[in-house]
Order: C-alpha cells, then structure tokens, then sequence
C-alpha cells in the first residue's frame, strides 16, 4: 500500500518536472540580453508619460537616448527635465508617426537605431456608432500606420550594425486594450490587436538579423493623456475596465524596460497584465520556460476566469440597458 502512495506522489511530482524540462528545451525564440548602456535609444511619444519616464531611464543606464513628437514646445521642455535630472542630453525630434516620410527624414539623421520604441498612441473613447470615422481612422493612422512607419523606416539602419553591436530591440506599447476588447474601445482594440498581429509577424522576420520584438502592455497609467481620456470614457468603459487604480509612469517605465532588456515577447505591467498575459498566451513565443510552464499549467483556469469576466461584464450592460 505504502508502495502505491510512494510510486503515485512521485508520478505527481514526476510529470511537472518532466514538463519543465521539456519547456526548458523547446522554448522559442531563446533567451538573450538585450544591452542598453552606450545604445542608442529611439523613442517616440518620448515628450511626456511613459516614453518620458522611459527616456530618463535608459538616460539613468548609459543610452544615447533619441526622442520624438509633435510638440517642439515640450520637446524642449522634456530635454531639460532631462538634463536637470541626469545631466544629460537627449536628442529632439519633431514629427507626426503618420507622415512616413517625416519620419524617414528623422531616422536617418538620428542615425542606427539599437532599440526602437514605438510608445506613440491615441485614444479617442466613445461608441462606434456614434464616433466620427475621423476619429477611427485617426486611432488607426497614428497607433498602427505610425507603429509601421517607423519600423520600416528604421529596421535597414538597425540591422547593418547588428553584427558590431549585438542583440537590438524593437519594442511595441500595445494596451490591455490590445488583449481583451472592451465597450467604448472598438478603433482603440482594432489598432493595439493589430500590433500583436505586426509584432508576432516580424518577429519571425528578423529573429535571424538578431532584433528581439517586445510588446508591452500598460495598464491605466497616470499620464496627461490618461486624465483627458478618463472624462470623456463612457460610462460602461468606466465601469468594464475599472481596475484598482492607474500606475505611475515610472513604474510602467521600469517594467518595460526590464522586459526589453530581457527580450520578452509580451511585458505585463502589473499583476493583472500578468495574468491578462498568461490568459491570452495562445500561440504567441515564449522565451522562459518558468513562464511557459506556468502558462501550460493555468491555461484551464484562466479561461475558466475569462468566461467568469464576460458574464461579469455582460451583466452590466444588461443591467445598463434596461435603465436606459
Ligand atoms: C504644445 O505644448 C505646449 C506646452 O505643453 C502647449 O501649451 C501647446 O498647446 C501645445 N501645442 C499643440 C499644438 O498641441
């Protein structure tokens, strides 16, 4: 008896093991470090909140750090935080992510890029039906369409000094609206749901030019842009995508650094993107293993969770509708 306990604890402890050990072995694309100090840094959306914080950071880490933007005013503004903070400089650049060839023109006199970071973004919140399409194609343009600008215009120059300067980077700021769509969001999802489609694409692409795409996923985050967007949210965004209150910047920053630098595939910022990251894992790389298992060994119970979310949130809107 004693003998079938024994040989039954040890096949429970056996198959986990065994399952590491497999995971150890087949996870892709492999691990790397991706190096920052005496990098030179691209950063867009760099003149406030995140890209800001992010700037300062590589700053802080020994990058030559490049921002870009469309207001000159607080580019100036952003360099000198900057440089009262580290005593460095950063380099300013003012563009719109929609016009290709102004960012053409930016990236070339920047000079090659070792980690690009595409954290521009737009949010316009309002139902479909009554947004303008304006508005639509504006959230598409500058999310999207500028996330694919600059990845063309960059990626020559990044590639033809990867053999001298090692691992590059191109990191995505997608949304936990680019992992489960929510009401009020439609244009928003579409164009962060996009660029997990672009990320997972190119990472294919130039997995083998040794450049590592991250897609970071940042909760509500205490930005100038956050508060506006708050204000005009629907009512039912509000209450759908309540969460337990937005990060600072500059944690967001920390962590999207640490996951560039780690080359991880999906950056969560908290826990909830973590657990948002393990429950939309589907086919997307993994390069730890340790992650990995924990994602094969949830995966039943996190979609036991989502199902648990819909008929949490399919509740308010009926509950919403009958008021109305
Ligand atoms: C540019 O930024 C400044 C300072 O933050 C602001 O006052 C101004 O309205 C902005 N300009 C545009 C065109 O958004």
């Amino acid at each position: 008896m004693a003998d079938v306990y024994f040989s039954f604890f040890s096949l429970i402890l056996l198959i986990p093991l065994l399952l590491l050990l497999i995971l150890y072995f087949i996870v892709r694309p492999k691990p790397v470090r991706v190096p920052i100090k005496n990098r030179h840094v691209f950063i867009t959306g760099g003149s406030s909140g995140i890209g800001l914080a992010l700037a300062q950071l590589c700053v802080q880490q020994g990058a030559d750090v490049t921002i870009l933007a469309r207001n000159v005013s607080r580019l100036e503004e952003a360099k000198q935080s900057i440089k009262l903070a580290t005593g460095r400089d950063v380099s300013i650049f003012s563009a719109d992510v929609r016009d290709y060839d102004a960012v053409k023109r930016v990236v070339e006199e920047a000079g090659p890029i070792d980690v690009l970071v595409c954290n521009h973004g737009v949010y316009v919140p309002q139902e479909l039906e009554d947004q303008d399409l304006e508005e639509v194609k504006f959230m598409i343009d500058v999310n999207l369409m500028g996330t694919f600008h600059l990845i063309k215009a960059a990626l020559p120059g990044m590639k033809k000094i990867r053999a001298e300067r090692g691992p590059g980077s191109i990191a995505i700021m997608s949304s936990q609206g680019g992992q489960v769509g929510i009401y009020g969001y439609t244009a928003y999802s579409a164009s962060k749901f996009g660029l997990k489609g672009l990320a997972e694409s190119l990472q294919h692409e130039i997995i083998s030019d040794n450049i590592h795409v991250s897609l970071v996923f940042p909760p509500d985050t205490e930005t100038p842009g956050f508060a506006e967007e708050v204000k005009r949210r629907p009512q039912l965004s509000s209450i759908i995508a309540a969460s337990s209150g937005a990060m600072k910047a500059d944690e967001v920053a920390k962590k999207s650094l640490n996951g560039i630098q780690s080359g991880s595939f999906m950056v969560p910022c908290n826990f909830e993107g973590f657990l948002l990251g393990v429950a939309t894992a589907g086919l997307s790389p993994q390069r730890s293993f340790l992650m990995a298992f924990v994602e094969v060994m949830t995966a039943g119970l996190m979609r036991f969770a989502g199902l648990f979310f819909q008929w949490n949130w399919y509740g308010c809107i009926e509950k919403h509708a009958k008021k109305k």
